[in-house]
């Protein structure tokens, strides 16, 4: 029996030496430079609650994405207030994901000439708050088991956080609910703080009181500029089904290069499962993307790695220009794409129609036949 195992052995050995290596995008943490790469939900660079899977260093000074995942307000508590603050050139973007964030902003220029009203949101599963640079803002997190997710551009913000928390910082304690903030060096990181700001508490039904724009009683759609905060509730702003390439994508934006000065684009897309026999097109964009799953489970392939699937919690990151494709494995496959810039979404509102529902038709995207749903 000896001579026989070690000739099995010996040709397992040849097999694999000659085998050509496809290269996994699965990485544990976030890297430092823009390459493809995956990471399973709670992989990538961590600091205490918060997560970075994209960075900017990571995306190439893009953008950088974070998961904050923590308790919210312990059980009979106060809660602890982070110091209203404005930032002047990075724009922030607050996502729930799960739990309820609460959100307050106002522009900085008409607070100051009490030309505006603070606006304020209860953020649940879902629903955004942008906060374009020149803004006012505080949040909170509401709930015992609430994860908010931040998309902050130009990425390299991040940074800040890695400042504050180093044990060598020349930390200051006196800023309320603050741990620990180095004032005297907050403006280099681009936070200003306001603290003549005192967020409202009249909130009824998710919002300030007596407020103007809808929230869960209307929709919401996407302002022409910065001047406010802009705030879409879950599937309550613009929608477009797109037909194309063997699925249909409802695509959802929360912001495009209208409301960011062209800097980045953010939304959600709804997939529906590939038509089998139909391959997904192969798309090549010159921005830096990104794809965050939601729910189901969507299968990316990068030129030159070998296919990965995602459920929800992953991420993954493809560099400008680097061919990719995507496609729905599960039904009602849900992910949030941030680009930095609006050639995804721009691309396929262009050949989408608007649309109401936050579902794709029940008929398959291969039929010919005229949709049935409106
Ligand atoms: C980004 O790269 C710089 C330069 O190498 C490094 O100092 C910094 O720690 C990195 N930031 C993160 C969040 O990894
Ligand atoms: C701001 O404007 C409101 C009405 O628009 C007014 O009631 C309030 O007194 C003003 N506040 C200040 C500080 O001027
Ligand atoms: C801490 O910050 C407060 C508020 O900005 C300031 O008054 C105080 O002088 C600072 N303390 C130190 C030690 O820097
Ligand atoms: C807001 O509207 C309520 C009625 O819904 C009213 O009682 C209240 O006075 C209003 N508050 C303000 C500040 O206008
Ligand atoms: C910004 O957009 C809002 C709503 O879209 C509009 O009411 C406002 O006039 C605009 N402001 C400027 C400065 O264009
Ligand atoms: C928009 O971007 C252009 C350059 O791309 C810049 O010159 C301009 O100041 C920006 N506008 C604002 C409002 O930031
Ligand atoms: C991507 O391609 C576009 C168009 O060819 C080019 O302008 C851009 O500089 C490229 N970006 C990167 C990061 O290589
Ligand atoms: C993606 O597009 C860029 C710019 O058009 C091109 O240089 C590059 O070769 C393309 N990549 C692939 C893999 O097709």
């Amino acid at each position: 029996m000896k001579p026989i195992i070690v000739t099995l052995l010996s040709t397992a050995g040849l097999v694999s030496a000659n085998a050509p290596s496809t290269p996994s995008l699965w990485v544990t943490t976030t890297p430092q430079s823009p390459v493809p790469y995956a990471l399973k939900k709670g992989n990538g660079i961590r600091l205490g609650d918060n997560l970075f899977p994209i960075t900017g260093n990571s995306s190439g000074g893009a953008f950088c994405i974070m998961n904050t995942n923590d308790a919210g307000i312990p059980l009979g508590s106060v809660p602890g207030l982070l110091f209203p603050h404005v930032h002047r050139k990075t724009f922030e973007n607050f996502y729930a994901t799960k739990g309820r964030v609460q959100l307050w902003g106002q522009n900085l220029e008409t607070y100051r000439k009490n030309t505006s009203t603070q606006q304020t949101r209860t953020l649940s599963q879902g629903d955004f708050g942008g906060i374009p640079p020149g803004t006012i803002h505080t949040f909170m997190l509401l709930e015992p088991d609430t994860e908010l997710t931040g998309v902050l551009v130009p990425g390299g913000f991040e940074e800040f956080f890695f400042h504050m928390s180093d044990s060598n910082a020349n930390n200051n304690q006196t800023l309320p609910g603050a741990g620990g903030f180095d004032t005297s060096s907050l403006a280099k990181w681009d936070v200003f703080p306001q603290m003549d700001f005192v967020p409202r508490r009249d909130v009824v039904n998710g919002r300030e009181a007596n407020g103007t724009g809808h929230w869960y009683d209307g929709p919401n759609p996407l302002p022409s500029n910065e001047s406010a905060p802009i705030w879409i509730a879950k599937n309550y702003g613009p929608k477009y089904l797109v037909t194309d390439g063997g699925r249909y994508h409802v695509v959802a934006p929360l912001v495009t290069g209208q409301q960011t000065n062209n800097t980045f684009s953010q939304g959600t897309i709804t997939l529906s499962q590939q038509t089998a026999g139909m391959a997904p097109p192969t798309v090549n964009y010159t921005m830096a993307t990104a794809f965050l799953l939601q729910e189901g489970e969507l299968e990316v392939t990068v030129a030159g790695y070998a296919p990965i699937r995602l459920i929800d919690g992953d991420a993954v990151f493809v560099p400008a220009n680097v061919s990719f494709s995507y496609h729905a494995t599960a039904e009602f496959t849900k992910f949030m794409y941030v680009t930095g810039g609006d050639d995804l979404d721009t691309g396929l509102i262009a050949k989408g129609t608007p649309w109401k529902s936050a579902f794709y038709p029940q008929q398959s995207p291969a039929s010919s036949n005229k949709l049935l749903w409106i």
